[in-house]
């Protein structure tokens, strides 16, 4: 793996998703752990992000304070449907941050992925932009989503999802080097049906229980 692949192997972050792997864990559960893990994941793919100091006054004393840079502007943008259950987390702690949508499906016949929706806020050309989606299993569907993402042209790109298999990071990198996946585990591989092994089925029916 190349230094552009950050396994994020905080316990917090390994115990909540071994919890959401288990079969049994319920909707609800899913859902409020997810927000958790992206909660985590937002803490650190923002390690970087730069401050300045103010001053400011303490009811004791004056002083210097850190304060994050207000020209560095976020914006998230999840891939649909499942990359919406990252969003809630992101947002309760970077709650500034823009939000951009973007949709594609596979078309059967051509299997060439087709954007059905997509709504990016006017400015992402001065943003850094997060790309969410829980799970990269071939990796085609965020191939595409940044393929048609840097003709916003943002600042910055990160692809942060939850779990990524090895044919998913090695597709995706071979198509965008530049861009860096965040992710909490490394998977075994996908099975014939493209799902990841062993995984967590999948993550949008078992976000929105429509399965
Ligand atoms: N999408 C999912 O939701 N789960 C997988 O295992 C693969 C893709």
């Amino acid at each position: 793996m190349t230094d552009k692949v950050i396994v994020i192997n905080h316990p917090l972050v390994q115990h909540k998703l071994t919890l959401m792997r288990r079969a049994e864990t319920s909707t609800a559960k899913f859902r409020s752990l997810l927000t958790e893990i992206s909660m985590l994941l937002a803490y650190e793919v923002t390690r970087d992000l730069p401050i300045k100091h103010e001053p400011i006054k303490t009811p004791l004393a004056s002083m210097h304070a850190p304060i994050l840079a207000p020209e560095k502007k976020l914006v998230i943008v999840p891939i649909m449907r499942a990359g919406q259950g990252i969003l809630d987390g992101m947002l309760q702690l970077m709650p500034s941050a823009r939000v951009g949508h973007i949709g594609l499906y596979r078309d059967p016949t051509t299997l060439i992925p087709v954007e059905y929706y997509f709504k990016m806020p006017h400015d992402t050309e001065e943003r850094d932009m997060l790309v969410v989606d829980p799970m990269v299993a071939t990796g085609n569907s965020a191939v595409a989503a940044v393929q048609r993402l840097k003709e916003t042209r943002p600042k910055s790109l990160k692809l942060i999802c939850l779990l990524a298999a090895p044919e998913g990071i090695t597709n995706f990198h071979e198509q965008h080097p530049d861009v860096p996946i965040y992710t909490a585990a490394i998977d075994e591989g996908l099975d014939e049906h493209g799902y990841i092994i062993p995984g967590l089925g999948d993550a949008g029916d078992r976000l929105f229980g429509t399965r």
